[in-house]
């Protein structure tokens, strides 16, 4: 059996389910054209059958994009089967994905039916999508809690029907990765035909098992996955390509599985996604959060220096991502601060930086984390650019006119005031800022979190701006909501 793992990205159709992230055809297309540069062979485009704007979309995807295989999705029943493939008239290769469910829940309570109508229905639909392209997906929705003889019997008649690909998806995410691998091997030994057709792991995450029940189908024989970018989906999420593909990568020696994915894309894809979808990434999520590669305890940091694989399994190049951080705290050791110091051009004498590391620790304690200009500051080698200090700062706004911010910034020994209208109070600081600071950033990520919820609260702002294809973060945290943005705006334009 081949090695090879197929890449269905899902990202457009299962991801694009998750409330508020609904995507306008222009920002489906230009994900595709990132999935496409990432190498993914499958692009699931969206349902067509069940909007104008779904059908506009695969039809618009499948001219943008030439190298993957553009997937749209059905229900077993003809009129969705016949919208879905006039949708893909453009694709150079397209995909109907059609199926139904399989489970008894399904079966009896959700289709009011039988397990015989529904063999027959599905087998009808593959047949008839067969019409239309040679390339048949088939779903057997909640195959995860359906009965394995039935479920063979099913995988068995689609693929004698035609099917090429069959779907066996935890819609639910209720299985183990035991009980998931299980599944599939059961149906690799006990479908005669299972050598005319490959089957595909689509797992959801409602336990948090996800990836870990597709890596388990993967490795009883499944080769395809069906994954979506930073995991979002329905409900608790899918199976994500990040930490789908790094597993296989990490334990290629283990599984011996390839994928055809240009792992270096993943992290401008993750952020990509995040921002069209005004969906913040988790800090601490595999792979792509913001804490994935960022040591903060005094071991963990000493060992990173001696050598990084002390602590970390994967190069963060290897995704994207320039290099690991080393987040000064006041757990941190002077190994660390010494290191960072490196970085920055100053070399310290070993009784300097103990001298140093007191007041080092003295400022960690009053403030969360001590970035590169506080540590100049410590040192006495403050850099031009981070006295940039934030003077002023009003911003007029409310329902009847536009936000307008007056900002004044002093740094070399001047005052530069600049003022700006805005969407709101947070646009408008940040247009103030940007006429001073003319850096040309773009802003990829605001996420704004309260910590208790009182009116008393502190605005705790993340920041990220993009430059270049390079990605600059920026934290503050204060009382005044859009006071916090303009600190928080600052620190990420100090790293660029
Ligand atoms: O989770 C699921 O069962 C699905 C199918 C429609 C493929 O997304
Ligand atoms: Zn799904």
């Amino acid at each position: 059996m081949s090695n090879r793992v197929y890449v269905f990205d899902t990202t457009l159709r299962d991801g694009e389910q998750v409330p508020g992230c609904q995507l306008d055809t222009h920002e489906k297309i230009e994900i595709a054209r990132e999935l496409e540069l990432l190498g993914v062979d499958i692009i699931e485009a969206g349902f067509p059958v069940s909007s104008p704007g779904d059908f506009q979309s695969v039809v618009a995807v499948s001219k943008a994009v030439t190298e993957p295989t553009i997937c749209a999705l059905s229900r077993a029943v003809e009129k969705d089967i016949e919208v879905a493939a006039e949708a893909l008239q453009y694709a150079r290769r397209g995909r109907i994905h059609t199926g139904i469910g399989v489970s008894d829940l399904h079966v009896y309570n959700k289709l009011k039916s039988s397990p015989e109508a529904i063999l027959e229905q599905a087998v009808r639909a593959t047949r008839f999508a067969r019409r239309f392209t040679d390339d048949i997906e088939f779903y057997c929705e909640d195959a995860g809690r359906a009965r394995p003889e039935f479920l063979a019997k099913m995988v068995e008649s689609v693929i004698a029907a035609g099917a090429t690909v069959v779907n066996i998806p935890d819609t639910t995410g209720y299985c183990l990765p035991s009980q998931y691998g299980e599944k599939i091997a059961y149906l690799m030994n006990n479908v005669p035909n299972i050598d005319k057709a490959i089957l595909a792991v689509h797992c959801h995450n409602d336990l948090g098992m996800a990836t870990a029940n597709a890596i388990a189908g993967l490795a009883a024989g499944a080769r395809q996955m069906e994954v979506t970018i930073n995991g979002i989906g329905e409900r608790a999420g899918n199976t994500s390509l990040e930490e789908a593909a790094m597993v296989l990568k990490s334990h290629y020696e283990n599984l011996g599985l390839v994928t055809n994915l240009n792992l270096k894309h993943i992290y401008p894809v993750s952020r990509l996604v995040s921002r069209l979808m005004r969906m913040p990434v988790q800090a601490n999520k595999a792979i792509v959060g913001r804490n994935a590669f960022a040591h903060s305890s005094g071991i963990h940091q000493d060992g990173m220096i001696k050598n990084r694989e002390n602590y970390e399994i994967i190069d963060p190049q290897d995704v994207g991502i320039p290099e690991s951080t080393i987040v000064l705290t006041a757990r941190s050791g002077k190994a660390a601060l010494n290191y960072r110091l490196d970085k920055l051009g100053v070399m310290l004498s070993k009784e300097e930086l103990a001298q140093v590391y007191e007041n080092f620790l003295a400022m960690a304690d009053s403030r969360k984390q001590i970035n590169d200009s506080d540590l100049l500051e410590l040192v006495g080698r403050e850099r031009t650019w981070h006295k940039a200090e934030i003077t002023l700062l009003e911003v007029d706004c409310g329902k009847e006119k536009p936000a307008r911010a007056r900002v004044e910034i002093s740094y070399q020994g001047r005052t530069l005031y600049n003022e700006a209208e805005g969407n709101g109070p947070v646009d408008a600081t940040i247009r103030a800022i940007d006429g001073i600071m003319q850096l040309d950033v773009r802003l990829d990520e605001y996420l704004v979190q309260a910590i208790t919820g009182g009116g008393d609260d502190v605005a705790r702002v993340h920041i990220t701006l993009a430059k270049e294809g390079n990605f600059y973060y920026g934290f503050s945290a204060d009382s005044d909501t859009v006071y916090a943005t303009a600190l928080a705006y600052m620190d990420a334009l100090s790293k660029v």
